[in-house]
């Protein structure tokens, strides 16, 4: 069968530029094959981007029983476990997810807005005026106390800091660790996998009193965070999740919702500081506080602009006629969230930060994708979204950050996300102007 067209370098030259400059040559081979067009990668094989938000809609509609995701995912099993939904496919993966769902719905999420706002102000407090910050690096501490406070319920400061300690020195460890079995291998306490395999153990054990501690909680009906919800929740045989599916689940939120909301925000402050005009309109809204319209308009454009992973990823189990194509069983497919985020007849002057693009149209569902789609879409994409708005909510009005860079940070791949390459460097010059109407004003016809 015939693949759509695409670059005819070996694997290992289109691996190492499109890690070193995703998003240039992503819009390359978009620019010259077209919506549909295939690539070979060192360790993913041959896929096929898809750049068409109508055939896109067509994958994550209707039976996508022969669509794995689970399998690709499969190399974090050694750290999430096999319980994970996200390495899970078929049914399994479906039971998971349903009994995930519910504690991220919009309105539970409402709920840990306060304990972002919280958190987020904590950290800000640390924040000296004439302190030089790498805003990916606070995000990633700020993000990973809102998911052991909103997800894992625990509040407590030692409890916090043993959690990310003993978690955070797995998550920092090497992927080396995930992709190769010999890595792994526990050849005396020094060595690198004897390190590793204590790391893992300590970090199991800290999740596992965490979990033991919660079920004994008298009030547990009454908790709002998720692992108590989690722990209250059946499935339609009336079966609750056991300590191990509870660990895994646990360690896939961290892995898979802490530093990519962290990469989230660190892309939006990049974008507000380096666009004042939409900066002043933040500001300006968010003093009149009527509602929340632009600031959600900010999120949702930053994350169009900025998507933190570029494409989702299906594997066909059976072959399946995609935008055209007849593709066989074993391609995989990449609904391409950058490329589509990026068409010009969708967003016309795409490059552009606007997030006024949001405020009366919305969202489309196959054109806005950073969550990806279907059966797999992004569990915690609305407390993804809140963590986003109260964060900048608690900042901007409150601090005048600078950019320390003359340009813009590049995006690079690190792992499988996009990233500003020097984490977004910023110097503190102190706190912000009380900002009245007329003060916002100018500032917005200066800019
Ligand atoms: C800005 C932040 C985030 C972004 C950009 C993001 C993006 C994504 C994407 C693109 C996927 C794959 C969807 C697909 O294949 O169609 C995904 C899956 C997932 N995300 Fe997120 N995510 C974010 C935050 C979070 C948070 C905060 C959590 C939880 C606390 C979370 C939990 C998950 C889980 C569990 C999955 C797997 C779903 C499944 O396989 O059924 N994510 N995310």
């Amino acid at each position: 069968m015939a693949l759509p067209p695409g670059p005819r370098a070996p694997a290992v030259i289109n691996t190492v530029r499109f890690a070193r400059r995703p998003l240039e040559v992503l819009r390359e081979w978009h620019a010259r094959y077209g919506d549909v067009f295939t690539i070979k990668m060192l360790g993913f094989g041959t896929g096929v981007y898809l750049a068409d938000p109508e055939a896109i809609r067509e994958l994550f509609t209707g039976d996508q029983s022969d669509l794995r995701a689970g399998e690709a995912n499969s190399f974090m099993e050694p750290v999430l476990g096999p319980h994970s939904v996200l390495v899970l496919d078929g049914k399994e993966h479906l039971r998971q997810r349903k009994l995930l769902l519910p504690p991220f719905q919009g309105s539970r999420v409402a709920g840990f807005r306060e304990v972002i706002r919280e958190v987020t102000e904590r950290e800000m407090s640390t924040w000296e005026p004439g302190a030089h910050l790498v805003l990916r690096e606070r995000m990633r501490a700020l993000t990973f106390e809102v998911i052991c406070r909103a997800v894992f319920g625990v509040t407590e400061r030692e409890r916090v800091e043993r959690l990310r300690t003993t978690l955070g020195a797995v998550i920092d460890s090497s992927p080396i660790f995930m992709m190769a079995r010999a890595a792994r291998a526990e050849l005396g306490p020094l060595s690198p996998g004897g390190r590793f395999g204590r790391r893992l153990r300590a970090a199991n054990a800290a999740l596992y009193e965490e979990i033991e501690r919660r079920r004994l909680e008298p009030d547990l009906a009454g908790r709002s965070d998720v692992l108590s919800l989690l722990l209250c929740a059946q499935d339609e045989q009336g079966r609750g999740m056991t300590d191990a599916e509870l660990r895994d689940e646990l360690f896939t939120m961290l892995g898979a919702g802490h530093e990519t909301t962290a990469t989230g925000l660190a892309f939006a402050f990049e974008l507000l500081l380096r666009n004042p005009t939409v900066l002043a309109r933040l500001r300006k809204e968010l003093a009149a506080a009527d509602d929340d319209a632009y600031l959600d308009a900010v999120v949702k454009e930053a994350l169009r602009l900025r998507p933190v992973i570029d494409a989702a990823e299906r594997t066909l189990t059976a072959p399946r006629t995609v935008a055209g194509w007849e593709l066989p069983a074993g391609v995989k497919v990449y609904p391409a969230i950058l490329l589509v985020q990026m068409r010009e007849d969708l967003y016309p002057h795409a490059e552009a930060f606007r997030p006024e693009r949001f405020i009366d149209d919305g969202a489309e569902s196959y054109s806005w994708l950073p969550f990806g789609g279907g059966i797999r879409r992004c569990i915690g994409a609305a407390l993804a979204q809140a963590e986003m708005a109260e964060v900048l909510r608690v900042v901007v009005p409150a601090l005048e950050l600078r950019p320390l860079r003359p340009r813009p940070d590049p995006v690079v791949l690190r792992g499988i996300t996009l990233a500003p390459r020097y984490g977004v460097r910023v110097a503190v010059d102190g706190r912000a102007q009380a900002h009245s109407a007329e003060h916002v004003e100018s500032a917005v016809s200066a800019a």
